[in-house]
């Protein structure tokens, strides 16, 4: 067992590794197609005003409870009050059933890195890829190995495992990814891609681009799991909490707005639909990629890109179980470590399955892999952020005098934080529901 908690080494590490936390399958993937089916420039507009205004405040409050409580997810909540010790564990639930299609996704990612580094380009990529998808061992294979190499990072500690490996992949991802931003904006669609990201057609807007938006939001800045508490439980005592919000936000936004930027001008000019879904990463942008010159260096860039987002991710979910299984169960952190790698791989198995054989099995009408993304994001996600809210807000006195401050703007921001923001997640999860 770790004596003392650990701490991050310094303040710059600790934002790195929190936006490394943030930024994942989130920004590159599903922000890029979400913004896409709703309508580009007004959803991000809509997106932008709820994560500035909305998002923060439990953003904050999850930063605070890490660092005044200094415990994992579990035990902070057993310490505001032994009755609430059950919402900890539904957040572990939920940090541990995410992993198990995130990884999946991470997989596929793994695949397309060997495509492109073998030169082994297929010509059609939407049947690549659902006979690729739908296959038993290769799928499930590259799931586990991308448990295990993610696995690696918690089981060796937060300064020898966490911090090293988003020190040197999150800066290498920042590289990739303003290379092939830049390399985007000179393609020929450049201009109307960059229209639809940015001028706004009113007329498109609707009540459900709110809910998404607000999902999307909460997922990308990884609120809701108990990660934030576990990673501001490594927080130096003199760190500040809105301060380091907003830093967060901040990147995490302007990485999704790169990732924008490098895909829309690529869809133009190849004239794929911006609306296409979740197949825009793996059958669409390899499409385009393979019919640039160097190929396979783009699409091989493009998807180490996507690995590093991924596996920078997917260790702060491993780290927010390894740290409560290691404080409740008083166990060493290696064997924390290998417990909760077991028990992602237990489920992630079927999760991979649900493209080929057991795209039968359904759960309220959704495969596994399906259903393990809706129930996470839709209903706990929102569900557990409304609880950390409630109980920040409510039952910890004078919360929001420590956190922000007792000036005018700390008073709008407890008024945000009691009323406002838990009014609009029970709207979210009942519409979500
Ligand atoms: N925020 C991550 C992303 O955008 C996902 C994530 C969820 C990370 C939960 C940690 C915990 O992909």
């Amino acid at each position: 067992m770790e004596d003392k908690r650990p701490e991050w080494s310094s303040h710059i590490s600790f934002i790195i590794a929190t936006v490394g936390s943030a930024v994942g399958l989130g920004n590159i993937w599903r922000f890029p197609y979400i913004m896409g089916k709703n309508g580009g420039a007004i959803f991000l507009l809509t997106y932008l005003l709820l994560i500035a205004f909305i998002c923060v405040i439990p953003l904050c409050c999850e930063l605070a409870l890490g660092k005044l409580y200094k415990k994992d997810a579990i035990n902070t909540f057993k310490s505001i009050n032994p009755k609430f010790k059950f919402f900890g564990w539904l957040c572990i639930i939920t940090v541990t059933l995410i992993p198990c299609f995130y990884f999946v996704v991470g997989g596929w990612i793994l695949n397309y890195i060997w495509i492109f580094l073998s030169s082994k380009i297929p010509d059609n990529f939407t049947q690549y890829f659902s006979s690729f998808s739908s296959q038993i061992f290769i799928p499930v294979l590259l799931t586990l190995l991308f448990l295990l190499m993610t696995a690696m990072f918690p089981y060796r500690g937060v300064n020898k495992g966490i911090e090293k490996a988003n020190n040197i992949m999150m800066p290498l991802f920042a590289l990739i990814l303003v290379i092939l931003a830049i390399f985007a904006i000179t393609q020929p669609g450049a201009k109307e891609g960059l229209f639809f990201m940015f001028k706004p057609d009113f007329s498109q807007f609707n009540k459900s681009m709110i809910l998404t938006a607000l999902g999307q939001a909460l997922f990308t800045l990884s609120i809701g799991m108990g990660t934030i508490i576990t990673y501001g439980s490594y927080m130096k005592e003199d760190t500040k909490i809105v301060k380091s919000a907003y830093t967060l936000i901040c990147c995490d936004t302007i990485i999704a707005l790169l990732a924008g930027i490098m895909i829309f001008p690529i869809v133009f000019s190849f004239g794929v639909e911006p609306s296409a879904g979740a197949s825009l990463a793996f059958i669409s942008l390899p499409e385009m990629f393979a019919k640039l010159p160097f190929s396979w260096f783009f699409g091989l860039i493009f998807f180490i890109l996507l690995f590093f987002a991924s596996i920078t991710s997917g260790i702060s979910m491993l780290e927010t179980t390894v740290a409560a299984f290691m404080d409740n169960f008083k166990i060493s952190r290696k064997k924390a470590s290998v417990i909760t790698t077991a028990i992602i791989a237990v489920i992630s198995i079927p999760s991979a399955l649900s493209f080929g054989v057991l795209s039968n099995f359904k759960i309220l009408g959704k495969t596994l892999f399906d259903f393990l993304d809706y129930f996470t994001s839709n209903i706990m996600l929102p569900f557990n952020t409304l609880i950390i809210c409630l109980i920040a807000g409510w039952c910890i006195p004078d919360f929001w005098k420590k956190v922000f401050g007792e000036s005018f703007f700390g008073r709008v921001c407890n008024i945000l934080l009691k009323f406002i923001v838990p009014i609009i997640l029970i709207f979210v999860l009942v519409t979500g529901i």
